[in-house]
């Protein structure tokens, strides 16, 4: 009874008064039936959320949300994991959020577990409709609920990535204590852009949604984002300043290391110093966000015409061979 009175009250206008009449009329059935449910399941196997949905199947295709279960890092990890099912496998191929119940911890699904965090895990609730931020277009093929919690802050994404019994995971926690919560930022406003595209094929009008595309330390363009550095070099010293500029502790993720890296190179490009210090969970010295770090170097031997350089270096995993460390910043002084 409860969940039939939400759904009046949030669904739209006319389209609200159809599924009033429809629950009235299936509604004892579908509480107790997942009909809605296999058809929302059959129909993403088939190819149809693609074919209605292009322009956002091509952004989630290509996200690691749809590659959580594939992921071959993941993969060789849980497979170390004893309990894996119970302990790992819920969040990276997980059952609709909405019916598990957002914010519960996710359980792990018996099908289509190749998908990863799909569509339907995001979108899909009880009754096979599909809730969202807001339709301007209907459809048969699923009802459409307005939902509040996906233009909210961190609400839905919290459900993966802020579980209390999952620190090593956890995003949310450094979010909500750093300025970009103050100044009412999201989630999304980093990883989902704002972008202007049909929702569907069936839609009249491009309308603002955000892309699907949940860029994170794949991506070049968003570590280059990541932090600053600054250099102040004076004859005793060289202070370098690192500021993060990541709406989370950074590196987000534990299996990842940022290392800052000073060298002194000869006129002739011969070494003739290099230091470095690794920053990951790990070494327990993660940065908070905008948190700004001094690294104070007693002067180098340096000479007239030698180059100082500054390198910010981010290492995917400890198996990430130096030849594949993405430059994050980097800043040079030549020795006058
Ligand atoms: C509460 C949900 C949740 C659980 C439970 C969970 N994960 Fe994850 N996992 C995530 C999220 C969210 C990310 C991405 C963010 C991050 O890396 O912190 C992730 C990322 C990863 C990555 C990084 C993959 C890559 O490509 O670099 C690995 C490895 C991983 N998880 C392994 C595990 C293992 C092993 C377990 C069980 C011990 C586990 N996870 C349990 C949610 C979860
Ligand atoms: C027959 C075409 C069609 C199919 C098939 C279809 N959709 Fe939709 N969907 C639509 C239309 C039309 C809209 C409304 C678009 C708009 O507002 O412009 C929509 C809206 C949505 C919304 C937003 C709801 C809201 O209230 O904001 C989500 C989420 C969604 N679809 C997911 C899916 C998923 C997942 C699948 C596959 C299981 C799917 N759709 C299959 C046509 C379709
Ligand atoms: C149902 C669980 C779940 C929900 C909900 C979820 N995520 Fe994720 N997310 C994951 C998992 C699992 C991964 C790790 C995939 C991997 O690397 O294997 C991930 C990865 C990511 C990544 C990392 C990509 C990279 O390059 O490393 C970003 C960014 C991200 N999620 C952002 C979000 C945002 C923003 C939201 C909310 C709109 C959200 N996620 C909601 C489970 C979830
Ligand atoms: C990790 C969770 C997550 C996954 C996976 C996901 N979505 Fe979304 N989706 C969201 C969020 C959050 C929004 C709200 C964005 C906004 O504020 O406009 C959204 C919005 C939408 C909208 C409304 C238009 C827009 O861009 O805002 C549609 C339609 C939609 N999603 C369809 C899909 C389809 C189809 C898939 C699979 C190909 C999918 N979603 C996968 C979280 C997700
Ligand atoms: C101000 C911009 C900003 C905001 C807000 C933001 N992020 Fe990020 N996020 C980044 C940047 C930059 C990176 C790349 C550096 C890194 O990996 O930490 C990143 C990386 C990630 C990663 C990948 C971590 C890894 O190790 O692979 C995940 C997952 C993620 N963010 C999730 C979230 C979630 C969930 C929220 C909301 C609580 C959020 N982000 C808010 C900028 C932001």
């Amino acid at each position: 009874m409860k969940t039939r009175r939400r759904k009046v009250t949030i669904s739209l206008g006319l389209f609200g008064c159809v599924l009033v009449t429809l629950i009235a009329i299936l509604g004892p059935r579908a509480e107790n039936t997942t009909d809605p449910v296999k058809e929302a399941y059959q129909g993403f196997q088939e190819g149809k959320c693609k074919s209605c949905h292009p322009a956002i199947w091509r952004e989630w295709e290509n996200s690691m949300h749809a590659k959580a279960w594939v992921d071959e890092i993941y993969q060789e990890i849980a497979n170390q994991i004893e309990d894996r099912e119970t302990k790992c496998d819920g969040c990276h191929a997980p059952q609709p959020i909405l019916i598990t119940g957002i914010g519960e911890m996710p359980k792990l699904r018996n099908g289509q577990r190749e998908a990863g965090v799909s569509c339907l895990v995001c979108h899909l609730d009880a009754e096979g409709a599909m809730h969202g931020p807001q339709a301007s277009a209907e459809t048969y093929f699923h009802a459409n609920v307005t939902n509040l919690i996906y233009t909210a802050p961190t609400t839905l994404c919290s459900t993966c990535h802020g579980q209390p019994t999952v620190p090593e995971h956890d995003q949310v926690s450094s979010f909500l204590n750093s300025k970009f919560a103050e100044e009412h930022q999201s989630c999304a406003t980093c990883h989902m852009p704002v972008v202007k595209r049909l929702q569907s094929t069936a839609s009249y009008e491009s309308i603002k949604g955000r892309k699907h595309t949940w860029r994170g330390s794949r991506s070049v363009a968003q570590l280059r984002r990541a932090a600053t550095l600054r250099l102040e070099i004076t004859p005793e010293k060289t202070s370098v300043k690192l500021q993060s500029k990541t709406g989370h502790i950074l590196p987000g993720g534990t299996l990842r290391t940022i290392i800052l890296e000073v060298k002194l190179l000869s006129p002739e490009g011969i070494e003739r110093q290099t230091e470095q210090i690794s920053i990951s969970d790990k070494a327990r010295n993660r940065l908070l966000p905008s948190e700004e770090r001094t690294y104070i170097f007693d002067t180098l031997p340096s000479a007239t015409g030698d180059t100082l350089t500054v390198r910010l270096l981010y290492q995917l995993t400890p198996k990430t061979p130096k030849s594949e460390w993405i430059v994050m910043a980097e800043k040079n002084h030549v020795v006058p």
